[in-house]
């Protein structure tokens, strides 16, 4: 059979999908709604305004599967949309993508099914956010309830600042109504995973994990980010921890979504944080997303060996236990190129310009750049990404950190530490 495929997004993550679908001889053609100015490289680029707009538009240009990259299309319910119209959609419903759209109520649900994580009250009330904040230890960690553009956590030492952002976030002038119920957690100390399920609402199969950087600057230092910088396979994880990460919660989430008559289908990318118990790595839910990861699938698709056509269609079927899926027997690691004021404010656009790399290194990702008279700018916070591939993670660290040096415009900002714990953690 033959594909045209839709990629809704317009990320760096959205591009690696592209990738690892081009190489695939049945894809024959891509499109992206509304795509970078790197999509419209490697497949057309279209907007969309209501959900029947976009249907309209699948139709017309015959698109035959669709692959869901961003929350707040699976938040808006497009993929329900989609399937209403007969249209095949890899993407979980409106309903599932709850967990992500609502900390409160994933905290709430996680709970019930007795998945570990940090202890926490969710509240809209000052004076009982302020309660159960007397009783933590700094530092003290405050999340708005709702999608808040990965913006929506704050980790402070400062109490008088935790509160200061509790009574913002209450009173609207933070995240107007997305931060009117506050998720108040115990700080947890540990290593930070990113583990993906691939479900279909009866099954599941796990990935293997990735490492984000999520601060913006060397030595984990600076403001949380959407993401640095990524690798894998993240050797800290190891076999026994990835059974327990699939026993104490994976599988007790899915089961009770089931339960709930909320089945999850598409990708469960659970956050994780890893702390060492009596000598025994414990993993521990810090939140889910409904989606992949950016930057973890600009480092999961070169891996991955299955073609995604197999994995997106045998998830429609109900079938992915049928589906073996392998990676090939290497690393990636990917170094986000940003903006001069990311994370904060938007920069001014930049030209940048390209020299040649060696492509046996990996390759160069785009993310937040548009195309203006032949050249690519900048317009984004994230703009690129450096994927270096390797037999190890040290090569392809060293690769990625080569491909870079034939990038530049003015301002742009990476981490020279992508990758640090590679020694730090594998003892
Ligand atoms: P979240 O969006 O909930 O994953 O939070 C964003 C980031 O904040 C996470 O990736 C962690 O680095 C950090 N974080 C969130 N919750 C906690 C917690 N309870 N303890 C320590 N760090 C946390
Ligand atoms: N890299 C973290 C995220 O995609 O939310």
């Amino acid at each position: 059979m033959e594909y045209k495929i839709l990629i809704l997004g317009n990320g760096g993550r959205e591009y690696a999908i592209g990738l690892h679908l081009l190489k695939d001889s049945r894809c024959k053609k891509l499109y992206f709604a509304p795509g970078n100015g790197g999509t419209f490289h490697i497949g057309e680029n279209f907007s969309f305004s209501t959900h029947q707009d976009l249907i309209e538009k699948i139709q017309k240009f015959d698109i035959n599967l669709v692959i869901i990259g961003p929350e707040a299309y699976i938040i808006d319910g497009i993929s329900d949309s989609l399937r209403l119209a007969g249209i095949k959609v890899f993407g979980p419903s409106k309903k599932a993508g709850i967990l992500e759209g609502s900390k409160a109520y994933m905290k709430d649900f996680i709970t019930r099914y007795k998945v570990p994580t940090a202890s926490y009250i969710q509240t809209s009330d000052f004076i009982k956010a302020k309660e159960f904040l007397e009783t933590l230890q700094s530092p003290y960690v405050i999340k708005a309830d709702g999608l808040c553009a990965g913006k929506g956590v704050i980790i402070t030492s400062n109490k008088q600042e935790a509160l200061q952002s509790i009574q913002e976030m209450l009173s609207g002038e933070k995240f107007g109504n997305e931060g009117k119920c506050v998720v108040i957690e115990e700080y947890l100390d540990g290593i930070e995973l990113s583990v993906f399920a691939i479900c279909d609402g009866k099954d599941y199969v796990l990935l293997p994990a990735c490492q984000d950087h999520k601060r913006l600057l060397d030595n984990d230092m600076g403001p949380n980010t959407g993401g640095m910088g990524a690798y894998a396979p993240a050797p800290f994880c190891d076999d026994n921890l990835m059974k327990k990460i699939a026993n104490k919660i994976i599988q007790p989430t899915l089961d009770g979504l089931k339960q709930e008559n909320n089945p999850f289908e598409g990708v469960l990318f659970a956050g994780i944080m890893v702390r060492d118990i009596n000598g025994e790595k414990e993993p521990f839910l810090l939140e889910y997303n409904v989606r992949f990861g950016d930057p973890e699938c600009e480092v999961l698709m070169p891996l991955l060996k299955t073609p995604l056509i197999d994995i997106c269609e045998s998830v429609i079927k109900r079938e992915i236990k049928k589906v073996k899926i392998e990676f090939y027997e290497k690393s990636a690691l990917a170094v986000v190129i940003a903006s001069k004021e990311y994370p904060y404010t938007q920069a001014k656009p930049q030209k940048i310009t390209f020299n040649n790399y060696d492509e046996s290194l990996g390759h160069i990702v785009f993310a937040g750049v548009t195309m203006q008279d032949k050249n690519m700018i900048a317009t984004g916070g994230r703009v690129l990404l450096s994927v270096g591939i390797g037999e190890n993670l040290k090569i392809a660290k060293d690769n990625a950190y080569q491909i870079i040096k034939s990038i530049d415009f003015s301002g742009m900002q990476y981490r020279r530490d992508i990758g640090h714990r590679i020694d730090e953690v594998c003892k």
